[in-house]
């Protein structure tokens, strides 16, 4: 019997000219294998496909649920925005597809697991740290890296060995996209100059179309992750998939980025993250009401380190897990309601509540009613200013320029 390589298919042409590759250059049988994790495509119509093409044996798993929870929750804890713009999402999604890849080789006793990650990319990087700290003994292999075709030839390719392929126009991007987002690359969005055109979008309305009059949402968070929207539970999965349809109506949610990839390209990426953008801004607020300053600030150290490690494939790190055993600690009481404002593509916090609030409206009121003693500040500004006090001083002493 042959031997067998499980291949992460996506039903697009770099997925599918591999299976064939695959079989060609290695003499193996090829076992597919398909992850929903919120894309929104028919996983029947891509099982036909991959078994058409010839695929052995096809596996469609639902991922949904273990990708929002393990996955997008930890990120919303993280406030994890890469270069403080992109939320991470096609990142988040390759730790989960390794493993599943990883589970089913196991399973179909494969040598080796397949990828179309191009050679290009940051997540080849993802892919493959995470199949190697799982299972080192497996074979990877990436047709798009090894075989450096371009998309024209790969067209021919299909053509030639009868492998059938959507040519929508679509097919001018390269789309990836989850639950937590969409990200749009390719074509004359390679012109970091030129704005994007319409077409790339899919999940927002133009803001100049969004509606004239304001939308206004209550988030409830519990422990660091939304639960509610105007006081109804939703199911992690729904949550996310409401929040995108409800922002993405309002133009929310549209990124264009100047990015640093790690493997040192600097590449201009669009994304469409509506619900993404809406609660990590909800969820920042209320940390900042919750957290004292000290955790506040030490806290961005450690989400910057955790965006870090999932942006450049490192999601097996044990550091993820030292870095989460502090975020979670801090997330026990991150519990409250935010208010937003929804309005022509942009978000503003206008509103939040929390049994741990640290604010005090005591203390914070600028009406006589203040427990706040003015005359405490007169001594706390003599300790505070002492050692700048000092300085200027010598440095007057010395005739040193002014700073
Ligand atoms: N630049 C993003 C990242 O590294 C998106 C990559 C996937 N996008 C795609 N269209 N294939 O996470």
């Amino acid at each position: 019997m042959k031997k067998k390589v499980v291949l992460a298919y996506s039903g697009g042409l770099d997925t599918s000219v591999s299976i064939k590759w695959i079989q060609q250059k290695y003499d193996v049988n090829v076992v597919t294998m398909t992850i929903d994790v919120g894309q929104g495509k028919e996983l029947k119509t891509i099982e036909k496909r991959a078994i058409a093409i010839g695929a052995l044996k096809h596996y469609s798993i639902d991922a949904k649920e273990e990708f929002v929870t393990n996955y997008v929750f930890r990120a919303i804890k993280a406030n994890a925005l890469y270069e403080s713009k992109y939320p991470v999402s096609s990142a988040l999604s390759r730790p989960l597809i390794a493993s599943k890849l990883v589970d089913v080789a196991n399973k179909e006793e494969a040598i080796g697991v397949a990828h179309g990650c191009t050679g290009k990319g940051n997540d080849q990087v993802r892919f493959d740290v995470t199949i190697k700290s799982l299972n080192p003994d497996l074979k990877i292999i990436a047709p798009v890296r090894e075989w450096k075709l371009s998309r024209d030839e790969e067209i021919k390719y299909a053509e030639e060995n009868k492998i059938p392929i959507d040519y929508t126009s679509k097919n001018i991007y390269s789309i990836d996209q989850n639950l937590w987002g969409r990200s749009i690359e390719c074509g004359v969005l390679e012109q970091p100059d030129h704005e994007p055109p319409e077409d790339a979008y899919e999940w927002t309305t133009d803001p100049v179309n969004a509606p004239d009059k304001p939308e206004y949402l209550s988030i409830g968070f519990n422990k660091g992750v939304p639960r509610t929207i105007n006081g109804k539970k939703l199911n992690p999965t729904d949550f996310i998939f409401k929040m995108n349809k409800i922002a993405g109506q309002h133009g929310i949610g549209r990124i264009d980025h100047m990015e640093n990839r790690l493997v040192g390209i600097k590449s201009r990426e669009i994304y469409e993250c509506p619900a993404a953008t809406v609660i990590l801004e909800a969820h920042k607020d209320l940390e900042k009401t919750i957290l004292t300053r000290h955790e506040w600030s030490f806290k961005q150290q450690i989400d910057n380190q955790w965006t870090l490690l999932a942006y450049t494939g490192l999601w097996m790190d044990p550091l993820r897990h030292a870095l989460e055993a502090f975020i979670n600690k801090t997330q026990e009481k991150v519990i409250g309601e935010v208010k937003v404002k929804l309005y022509k593509g942009s978000v503003q916090v206008v509103g939040r509540s929390s049994p741990y609030s640290l604010y005090d409206l005591n203390l914070a009121t600028y009406e006589s009613s203040s427990t706040f003693d003015q005359t405490w500040s007169i001594g706390f500004i003599e300790l505070w200013s002492m050692p700048t006090k000092a300085a200027n001083i010598v440095m007057k002493k010395n005739k040193t320029e002014k700073p």
